[in-house]
């Protein structure tokens, strides 16, 4: 079964054809980073504009690279939130349109179990059941995964999101938008143990993270230790991304053993950082728990992991009404 997938739920337009959940046959990526640089931040009306003048141009490059025509897709799933409503009205709208014309069944899919099918799409599938980490620009989450849409949560962020305090301390060190993979690089050159900051909840009894202490405590150390060297800053970077790691991957492995789980994912864009992928490898090892990583290509934003997850909802008869509509935010989850 081909699934097309499409992703707009913030600055990345995606479009893409898997596989019976599995084979990536396109994976197309259009990244707005060079709209919102100059603002070190997503604008979400520009986003919308942009996503509005990619959608097409996407979708036809994702069909043409997997060889097909739309006539040989036999589904399409389409991301539905969380995300900035009027970027993901954008991806929504062209998806039902288009599966209308088509005469094909469609679906809208939750922008976190998308990033949680990523890590089908490589070599190494963990199976069922497992514990998920999920950390992105907007969310940290555990979760226990039973089936392909069986996912319930053990814990999440009760303030700023991993990426979020990834991105927010990059702006406080000046290192530009977006932050992330500017942190990853600088850290590899800096000491982790130079500053002691903080390890939030890491010795509470819960799954529940929070960063914005964290992200608290690199500020106060600037306003103390002005203009700081280059290697200096380099030391800051590591030991900031030292206490997320440390605090990710402890959580991590304490959620697989509260499971007695032997199979661990870490999914979204920070699991492209460096240093988290190695550490919780590492850890989660000495546990005798195996960690399946996607490749960081599959951990931000994209496509395939949406057709990816649409085709279990699909098999199983799953079909959204023409009415269905976007959301921003889960009803029952407040980060
Ligand atoms: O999953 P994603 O692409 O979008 C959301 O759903 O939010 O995640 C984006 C986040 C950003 O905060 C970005 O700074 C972070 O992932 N990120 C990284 C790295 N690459 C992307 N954080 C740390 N290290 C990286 N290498
Ligand atoms: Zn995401």
């Amino acid at each position: 079964m081909k699934v097309l997938g499409i992703e707009s739920s913030c600055d990345e337009t995606a479009a893409a054809v898997v596989a019976d959940g599995r084979i990536v046959q396109s994976s197309v990526v259009a990244s707005q980073v060079d709209i919102h640089r100059p603002y070190d931040g997503v604008v979400p009306e520009l986003a919308s504009r942009q996503h509005l003048r990619a959608v097409v141009p996407v979708v036809s490059r994702a069909l043409a690279e997997a060889g097909i025509g739309s006539n040989q897709l036999d589904g399409v799933a389409v991301t539905r939130g969380p995300g900035l409503i009027g970027a993901l009205l954008v991806g929504f709208s062209f998806a039902k349109a288009y599966a209308w014309a088509l005469g094909l069944p469609w679906v809208g899919i939750d922008h976190l179990e998308a990033h949680i099918h990523s890590v089908f799409l490589g070599d190494d599938p963990p199976p069922f059941p497992f514990v998920a980490l999920m950390v992105s620009g907007g969310h940290t989450c555990l979760y226990h995964v039973t089936g392909p849409t069986a996912m319930t949560p053990m814990g999440q962020t009760r303030d700023d999101a991993a990426g979020e305090a990834f991105d927010k301390v990059a702006k406080m060190l000046a290192l530009g938008y977006p932050g992330g993979v500017v942190i990853d690089r600088l850290a590899a050159e800096g000491d982790p143990a130079k500053v002691a900051f903080p390890r939030p909840f890491l010795n509470r009894d819960t799954f529940d993270f929070s960063f914005s202490g964290l992200k608290s405590a690199v500020r106060r150390h600037l306003e103390t230790h002005p203009a700081p060297s280059e290697k200096e800053m380099a030391d800051i970077a590591a030991s900031f991304q030292e206490a997320v790691v440390d605090v990710l991957a402890a959580k991590a492995v304490a959620a697989c053993r509260r499971q007695d789980c032997r199979h661990l994912a870490l999914v979204g864009g920070v699991a492209a950082n460096r240093r988290l992928r190695h550490r919780l490898s590492a850890d989660a090892r000495s546990h005798g728990i195996a960690v399946h990583i996607p490749h960081p290509a599959l951990c931000g934003d994209n496509a395939a992991m949406v057709a990816a997850a649409g085709f279990h909802r699909l098999a199983a008869g799953e079909r959204a009404p023409l009415d269905e509509d976007v959301f921003s935010r889960h009803p029952t989850r407040s980060a």
